[in-house]
C-alpha cells in the first residue's frame, strides 16, 4: 500500500492551508483591507489627521516685482514660483536637491528652490531666469549660451543660467572654490575649465552639453576680466 511521503502535505493540512488562503482573500475583498488602507492619513493633510495644513499670506519680491500669495506653509519656493506666480521658467527636475534645474538667485546667491520654503523668503530679492535679461535684451550669458549652442533640450538651461550668473558674481567677489589653486588669493582666482566645472557641478545636464556650457561661461568671464 503506497504511503504519503513525509514532505508532502497531508490532505488535511492541504485543506487547512487552502482554507487560510481563502480567508485572507476574503478579508482583502471585504472592507477589512480597505479599512486598514483608509486608516492611513490622507496625503493632503500632511499626516496630521487634523485636516489641511494652514495657509499663510506672504509677499515675495521676484524679478523686481512684488507678488502677494496665499500658500500652505509647506509650499517650496519652487512650487510657489511655478504654481502660484506662474513663472514656469524655473524647472522641477528631481525636487530633492540633486539636479540643479530649479536654481534661482536669492540676494544674488544661487539656491535650489526645491529645497527651501517660500515662507522663508519674504523680504528677499529673488531672481529667476525670467529676470536675467535687462531692458528686453538677453544677458551676456544668455547670448553666449546661444552662440555656443550650450543646450539641447533646454530643460536644465534656466538653472544653468542662474547658476552661471551667480558664478560670475562669486568670481567678482574673489570667492574661491574647492579647486582654486590659492584660496587666499582673493580677487585673482585663475579661471579655467576646472574652476568653471567645479562651480557648475551642482547643475546636471542629461543632454551632456557640458563642453558648450563651459565654453559659453568662459567667454563671458574672459570678457568681464578684459
Ligand atoms: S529640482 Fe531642485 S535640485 Fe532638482
Ligand atoms: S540641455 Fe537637455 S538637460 Fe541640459
Amino acid at each position: 500500500m503506497p504511503t504519503t511521503p513525509s514532505t508532502f502535505p497531508s490532505a488535511v493540512s492541504r485543506r487547512a492551508f487552502l482554507g487560510s488562503v481563502a480567508a485572507t482573500a476574503g478579508a482583502a475583498a471585504s472592507g477589512l483591507v480597505s479599512e486598514t488602507v483608509g486608516a492611513h492619513p490622507a496625503a493632503d493633510d500632511a499626516g496630521t489627521g487634523k485636516g489641511p495644513p494652514p495657509t499663510i499670506t506672504l509677499s515675495l519680491r521676484i524679478n523686481g516685482e512684488k507678488h502677494s500669495l496665499t500658500v500652505e506653509s509647506r509650499v517650496t519656493l519652487l512650487d510657489a514660483l511655478r504654481d502660484h506666480v506662474g513663472l514656469v521658467g524655473t524647472k522641477k527636475g528631481c525636487d530633492r536637491g540633486q539636479c540643479g534645474a530649479c536654481t534661482v538667485l536669492v540676494n544674488d546667491r544661487r539656491i535650489n528652490a526645491c529645497l527651501t520654503l517660500a515662507v522663508m523668503h519674504e523680504g528677499d530679492d529673488i531672481r529667476t531666469v525670467e529676470g536675467l535679461s535687462n531692458d528686453a535684451s538677453l544677458s551676456p550669458l544668455q547670448q553666449a549660451f546661444i552662440r555656443h549652442d550650450a543646450f539641447q533640450c533646454g530643460f536644465c538651461t534656466p538653472g544653468q543660467l542662474c547658476s552661471a550668473t551667480a558664478l560670475i558674481g562669486e568670481l567678482q567677489r574673489g570667492e574661491p572654490s574647492h579647486v582654486s589653486a590659492n584660496v587666499r588669493a582673493a580677487g585673482s582666482i585663475a579661471v579655467n575649465s576646472d574652476e568653471i566645472r567645479e562651480r557648475m557641478s551642482g547643475n546636471l545636464c542629461r543632454c551632456g552639453a557640458y563642453p558648450n556650457i563651459v565654453a559659453a561661461i568662459a567667454e563671458v568671464v574672459a570678457k568681464e576680466r578684459a
